[in-house]
């Protein structure tokens, strides 16, 4: 199992590491276009090895694409992140240049990879590359609604007062601090509603936090995060390789799901060797459809830039 990573910066490292931890693929390729950066980067993880204990091996490399050749599966970081302040949809004038000539360098030597988006305004970039290099569906993921849930689930154990591995939630929508839908009505304590022990105030700060989640760790860091980020791709990533069938909220393009067309949209998704193996269409409520809608139009919005 081959994974490539492009931008060995802070989401493109911590992604790298995570895949190298849990030991699953033989090797990852680190490519970025900053002389000596990912071959840096590289070294340093490969240093941990021992320490850390895994075999997979990470190479480093300055924007040669030929070394990525038949990789299994691709994740874009590439681009500029975030500053405090900033909203996603700021950045797609740069971004949007990057991962398109990312997108097709990597086809070109991968013409059977699945590939996963994570460079921000992710929604938008996913789009972006469905449109600019015409893959089948299932092997375009955007990585942005494992974040957004896992997210939510710290500020749902936070509230709860208990750990965060007794809750579960999903956070669906557009990757954008107005556009995503933290799910509170189907998010449980140990198959228990949350309802049942936070009152609807709690309950709409809790969602109001997940929603700045990203903004409010860029204030305190001046930039955007990595650590979340990055496990949240290396559990995407692991979930393919694996064939784990896996669900997460993906940003897929979808034809006709959830009542949309022709846009890429964060919805739960089944995850396995060939990428996105089913989109799971979950019932939801007036409001929460409201919601889809509102959010649908703001990532369409952004499209429209491109
Ligand atoms: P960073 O600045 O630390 O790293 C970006 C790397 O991309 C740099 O090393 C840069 O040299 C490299 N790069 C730029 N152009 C390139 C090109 N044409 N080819 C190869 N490499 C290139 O940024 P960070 O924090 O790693 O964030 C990366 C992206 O991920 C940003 O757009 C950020 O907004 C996004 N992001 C998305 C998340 C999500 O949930 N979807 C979460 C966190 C960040």
């Amino acid at each position: 199992m081959k994974v490539t990573v492009v931008g060995a910066g802070a989401v493109g490292a911590s992604c790298a590491e995570y895949i190298a931890i849990k030991n699953f693929a033989s090797e990852v390729v680190l490519l970025d276009i900053k002389e000596g950066y990912a071959e840096g980067k590289a070294m340093d993880l490969m240093q941990t090895a021992s320490l850390n204990g895994f075999d997979t091996k990470i190479t480093g490399i300055t924007n040669d694409y030929s070394k990525t050749a038949d990789s299994d599966i691709c994740v874009i970081t590439s681009g500029i992140p975030r500053k405090p302040g900033m909203t996603r949809e700021e950045l797609i004038g740069i971004n949007a240049g990057i991962v398109k000539t990312v997108s097709s360098s990597l086809i070109q030597y991968s013409p059977n990879t699945i590939i996963i988006v994570v460079s921000n305004p992710m929604d938008t970039m996913a789009y972006l590359v469905h449109k600019s290099t015409n893959l089948p569906k299932n092997r375009i993921i955007g990585m942005g609604g494992a974040l957004d849930s896992a997210r939510f689930k710290y500020r749902l154990a936070e509230a709860l007062g208990g750990p965060i591995s007794d809750v579960d939630g999903m956070v669906i929508g557009g990757h954008s601090d107005t556009g995503m839908i933290p799910l509170t009505r189907l998010a449980t304590r140990n198959g228990v509603p949350v309802s049942e022990f936070l009152s609807a105030d709690r309950l709409n700060q809790v969602k109001e936090d997940t929603k700045v989640g990203g903004a409010t760790l860029t204030k305190l860091l001046g930039t955007s995060a990595w650590y979340a980020p990055g496990a949240a791709v290396s559990s995407l990533v692991q979930a393919i390789a694996c064939d784990q069938k896996k669900v997460f909220p993906c940003s897929v393009l979808l034809e006709g799901e959830y009542g949309f067309n022709d846009i890429c949209l964060g919805v739960p998704v089944i995850l396995g060797k060939n990428g996105i193996e089913e989109i799971v269409n979950i019932k939801l409520n007036d409001a929460e459809k409201a919601n889809m809608v509102e959010s649908a139009a703001g990532v369409k919005a952004v499209n429209d830039l491109l």
